[in-house]
């Protein structure tokens, strides 16, 4: 009997240090697995944060994302918002405010220009001819509120990742899903054509050749268009719908202006 309890009670003894060993194994097995789990994670953060090509740059009312090397330049600008970004090399200057430059004094000989929609808005863009002597820049009439918005560099060779630049610039209450997808550059200015302005303001509703929510472009008559949106004589007419004629009349009647529907309207004739 004794014998047994001895040995009952040496088994129990035994059991019971494996467990804490056991105990111990695991403790210290999670200890190291967290401190492998958090240099892991510490390793990708830092990393990620390394290997990161570009950065987000804010300026308040608007964002731009460029290389990791590039750094903002400030002035003081008088009326408007002025600053820049340079790699050492190569700088663009901004002007936001009501006295951006629209490029209407670039040598038609020299440049080449684009009119094409950047998150939602619609922009002036130039580039040289000759690669990397000239202007490239882009040139933003409704940027945010009343202001206007250019960005601008001199004999700058690397034009695709410029172009690149000037894709990101964000306003805050720009539309990222709204992009045209390629830039076509052209050896005339035009500044706001009809297809852009109807891929800002109409698309969401408006198909050139389809009825969608509202009926197809491509088929409506000018006198509708001047009617619809610019005639503000009586803004009582009842709507037989939601997107009535109020409603474009008030969505777009102070937004448009005459130049930009007679735009609009081109644009509806075009093929
Ligand atoms: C939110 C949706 C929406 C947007 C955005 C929109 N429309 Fe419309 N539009 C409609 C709908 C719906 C109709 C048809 C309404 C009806 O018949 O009562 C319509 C009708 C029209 C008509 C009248 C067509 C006809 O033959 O009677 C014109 C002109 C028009 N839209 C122009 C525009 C223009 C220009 C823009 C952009 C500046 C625009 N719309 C943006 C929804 C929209």
């Amino acid at each position: 009997m004794d014998k047994r309890y001895n040995y009952n009670k040496s088994t129990i003894y035994c059991s019971y240090t494996s467990v804490a060993t056991n105990l111990k194994m695991n403790k210290s097995t999670i200890y190291f697995g967290i401190i492998i789990l958090l240099s892991i994670s510490i390793y990708f953060l830092y990393n990620s944060n390394f290997q990161k090509t570009t950065n987000d740059f804010n300026f308040g009312a608007f964002s731009i994302n460029i290389p990791k090397n590039w750094k903002k330049i400030e002035y003081n600008g008088i009326d408007s918002y002025v600053g820049g970004i340079t790699n050492g090399n190569d700088s663009l200057t901004f002007d936001y405010g009501w006295y951006s430059y629209d490029f209407s004094y670039e040598d038609g000989e020299k440049q080449l220009f684009a009119t094409d929609t950047i998150n939602g808005k619609i922009a002036l863009l130039t580039k040289p001819k000759e690669n990397g002597n000239g202007t490239i820049g882009i040139y933003i009439e409704k940027a945010y509120k009343e202001n206007r918005f250019n960005l601008i560099g001199k004999n700058i060779a690397d034009e695709d990742l410029i172009l690149d630049i000037f894709k990101s610039i964000k306003f805050k209450d720009s539309d990222t899903t709204l992009n045209s997808k390629s830039i076509g550059f052209s050896n005339k200015i035009t500044p706001y054509s009809g297809r852009s302005l109807f891929y800002v303001n109409c698309a969401a509703c408006h198909h050139k050749n389809k009825n969608m929510t509202g009926p197809a472009f491509g088929g409506i008559k000018e006198l509708e268009f001047k009617k619809w949106i610019l005639d503000s004589t009586d803004l009582n007419e009842i709507d037989k719908t939601e997107f009535g004629i109020s409603y474009h009349r008030k969505a777009f009647g102070k937004l448009l202006t005459e130049n930009e529907i007679e735009k609009l309207i081109e644009y509806s004739k075009s093929e």
